[in-house]
């Protein structure tokens, strides 16, 4: 019963579509289990281009079976533009199921996030804007509107009732803006419906199967360890959990089901939105980053903040998620640096720290503690073994492995789904 998790190890952005696609092609089901249309995930296949937000990346390997778990938060509207533009690219998309527990991303909730990120000004967030955070509050509020809901439009009705209630004496009120029609609502969320049916299944008793059937599922987390709202650098945070233990809540599959966690994990770090990041750059070395590595994000368009790698961090991604792989990604990205620091600790308060502190204030002051190591010139890109990669790439590759606590086992050295050096099989 392999069950893997796969999840990104820093903030986000680390090359978690193209790593769960290269695994695509060898395993049954592809589930993601938390997130929704936050993500941006790129798949690059040949001369194909492919940016997925909902979607689990596995949905463009024609054996894999693409699973929306329960705790996936759902907009229908992006939901069938993203199902309709790979049918137009000729991806069949029929094997697609999705939790009929899964959560809605309603109209309203996309208008909270954007009206209450407006109103915290200066201590904004920096959000996707696409209604995740609102959809997880009513979710826990226990006033959220579930896939199954769209079944039974009298009990639709009622929960809509409930949520719209309080929020539009807060929109009225509070934020001066119009209040939202139930029935508007409503009306939408019921025109998804039959469009929907196909795809809704028990996920969590198929997944369950399937395991017992010895078929291998490979759970796809959004976002990153950093951005979780229970392990994260809150609140600057997503409002869910992308830590492996997610995947246990969002797919409904025990703990003792997962065989394996890989972290994914850039061999620089990336960061979107407000909130600490201690080893970025302003400098032309982070703008060298950003425009090499191509740090652009995929969903909102901005700029991603850039700086170097933090060993501290991927410290910390190995013990909360029980990492038993790396995946490094974007290697080829640091071909041509002289030298490349690497943040090996960090100094608060005139003292050295080596592990993450808990304090949000000491981590908000916490300047790196550089080790710098050799770079190389040559091109890695068509590298195809650790051996092909040059003396110092791969010293660099060694010492980030020995920092970080968990076997480097695949480097990405391109985009593409070749671009890859496997060490050790994930399978
Ligand atoms: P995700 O959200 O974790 O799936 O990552 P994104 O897709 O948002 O960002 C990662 C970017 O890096 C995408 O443009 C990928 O195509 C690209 N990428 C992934 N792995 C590599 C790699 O090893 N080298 C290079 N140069 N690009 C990579
Ligand atoms: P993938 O899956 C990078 C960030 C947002 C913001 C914070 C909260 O592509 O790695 P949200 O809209 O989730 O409430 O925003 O989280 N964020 C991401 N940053 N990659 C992502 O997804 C992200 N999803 C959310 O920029 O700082
Ligand atoms: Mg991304």
């Amino acid at each position: 019963m392999p069950a893997l998790v796969l999840l990104g190890a820093q903030w986000g952005d680390e090359g978690k579509g193209k790593a769960t696609d290269l695994l695509g092609g060898s395993v049954d089901y592809v589930v993601r289990y938390q997130g929704g249309n936050n993500a941006g995930h790129t798949v690059v296949v040949g001369d194909q281009k492919y940016a997925l937000h909902l979607l689990p990346s596995g949905i463009l390997s024609p054996g894999c079976t693409p699973v929306i778990g329960n705790g996936v938060v759902v907009d229908p509207s992006v939901l069938f533009s993203e199902l309709s533009g790979l049918n137009e690219r000729g991806v069949d998309t029929s094997k697609l199921l999705i939790s009929g527990n899964a959560h809605i991303i309603t109209p309203y909730n996309v208008t909270v996030d954007k009206v209450t990120e407006r109103f915290l000004g200066k201590r904004k967030i920096g959000t996707t804007g696409r209604g995740i955070g609102p959809t997880y509050a009513d979710k826990i509020n226990r006033v959220g509107i579930r896939v199954q809901d769209l079944y039974d439009e009298s009990i639709l009705t009622q929960k809509v009732e409930a949520a719209l209630d309080a929020k539009n004496q807060m929109l009225t009120k509070l934020y001066n803006r119009r209040a939202i029609a139930v029935e508007q609502v409503v009306e939408e969320l019921l025109g998804y419906a039959e469009k929907l049916r196909p795809y809704v299944a028990d996920t969590v008793l198929l997944l369950n199967q399937a395991l017992d059937d010895d078929k291998v599922v490979l759970f796809e987390g959004g976002q990153g360890t950093l951005l979780d709202i229970d392990h994260g650098t809150y609140p600057f945070v997503t409002s869910s959990n992308p830590t492996a233990g997610g995947a246990c809540t969002g797919a409904g599959v025990g703990p003792t089901k997962i065989s394996r966690v890989i972290g994914i994990l850039k061999a620089y770090t990336t960061r979107v939105g407000a909130g600490p990041f201690p080893t970025e750059l302003f400098d032309e070395d982070g703008e060298a980053l950003r425009r090499i590595g191509g740090e652009r994000g995929v969903t909102t368009g901005r700029d991603r903040r850039c700086g170097w790698f933090d060993a501290v961090i991927a410290r910390y991604a190995t013990r909360v998620n029980g990492l038993t792989d790396f995946f490094l990604t974007k290697l080829d990205v640091l071909t041509g640096w002289e030298e490349i620091p690497v943040c090996v600790a960090y100094e608060i308060d005139g003292k050295r720290v080596e592990e993450l502190p808990y304090s949000q204030s000491d981590f908000h002051h916490a300047t790196p503690v550089y080790e710098t190591l050799p770079g190389w010139s040559e091109d890695i890109t068509k590298a195809k073994s650790f051996s092909d990669l040059p003396k110092n790439a791969r010293n660099y590759v060694k010492a980030l492995e020995e920092m970080s606590g968990a076997p480097i086992s695949a480097i990405g050295v391109g985009p593409g789904r070749d671009e890859t050096i496997e060490i050790n099989s994930f399978l």
